[in-house]
């Protein structure tokens, strides 16, 4: 099969139309996957996956992770189910970035799928964080490079009562995880900028929270720059999935009056590597 691609932005994002995901010969997998280093990430439209399906999909890209502190549902733990109902805030994933940094081995891709959208708004944007890296100067990246950042998941960050409850029980006390600032990519070799937002990512090594939120405070706004990210607006059966390595993103709250769900599986990865262990 020929894919047919529609790029999102200048710089990152592409929909791919006429393909069920639910029938991927291992040809068609392979330049899916080819296509989702090349473009960040990727959209796929008219999708009719039941949670099996979905699961099996998610399971062609690695090993199904369980998050550390969120309860999935109860025949799929690995497939968290996103719901705002009308009259809620989506506060889920409304601020820009990556998932899992808080972990030693942050997800290496993450999916997710429409299942009930609002008339407009709660779109997803994303950014790349290849191209944050790529647009500092010199002198900055020779700086970064020997820097690594300390994240921790925030369990205080204000949630619907609705998203609380999946916070489970067994949660253990969250540990730092201690990432390379200039992270490099494992499969293109390429360089990203590897910050999230500065509740998670809270301080760089050797440096207190107050010396560090300047810089970390920057690199964020310099990442998130318009020029380099792209916007998804979603229907119902609308699957996008992402390169966690290289993207942040975050989900638009600007649907008050109207309900959303949505599934998301994210896919195990490993521990990163930096411009200096390379
Ligand atoms: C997430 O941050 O994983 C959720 C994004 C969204 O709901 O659009």
């Amino acid at each position: 099969m020929t894919l047919a691609f529609q790029v999102l932005s200048g710089t990152i994002g592409a929909e791919i139309a006429d393909v069920d995901l639910a029938r991927l010969n291992s040809g068609d997998f392979a330049a899916i996957h080819d296509a989702m280093l090349e473009h960040g990430i990727l959209v796929f439209r008219d999708q009719n996956l039941d949670p099996d399906q979905l699961h099996e999909f998610a399971a062609r890209w690695g090993e199904v992770h369980l998050h550390p502190y969120l309860s999935g549902l109860p025949e799929h733990p690995g497939i968290i189910e996103i719901v705002k109902e009308a009259g809620e805030r989506n506060r889920f994933g409304a601020h820009w970035h990556t998932d899992q940094i808080f972990t030693p081995t942050p997800a290496m891709a993450t999916m997710l799928y429409a299942r009930e959208v609002p008339p407009a708004g709660g779109d997803t944007l994303f950014a790349s964080l290849y191209h944050a890296h790529d647009a500092l100067s010199d002198g900055m990246r020779a700086m970064l490079g020997g820097l690594r950042t300390y994240s921790i998941y925030n369990k205080e960050r204000p949630r619907s009562r609705r998203m609380a409850n999946k916070v489970t029980e067994r949660e253990k006390p969250a540990e730092p995880a201690i990432h390379p600032l200039i992270r490099v990519h494992p499969e293109t070799g390429r360089r990203a900028l590897y910050i999230s937002d500065t509740q998670t990512t809270r301080c760089l090594h050797g440096m207190t929270e107050a010396e560090s939120r300047p810089l970390l405070d920057y690199l964020l706004a310099h990442a998130t720059r318009p020029e380099f990210t792209c916007r998804v607006r979603w229907d119902v059966g609308s699957l996008a999935i992402w390169d966690n390595r290289c993207l942040l993103h975050m989900a638009l709250d600007d649907y008050p009056d109207h309900r959303r769900v949505m599934h998301r599986i994210t896919i195990k990865g490993e521990a990163t590597i930096g411009v200096s262990d390379s």
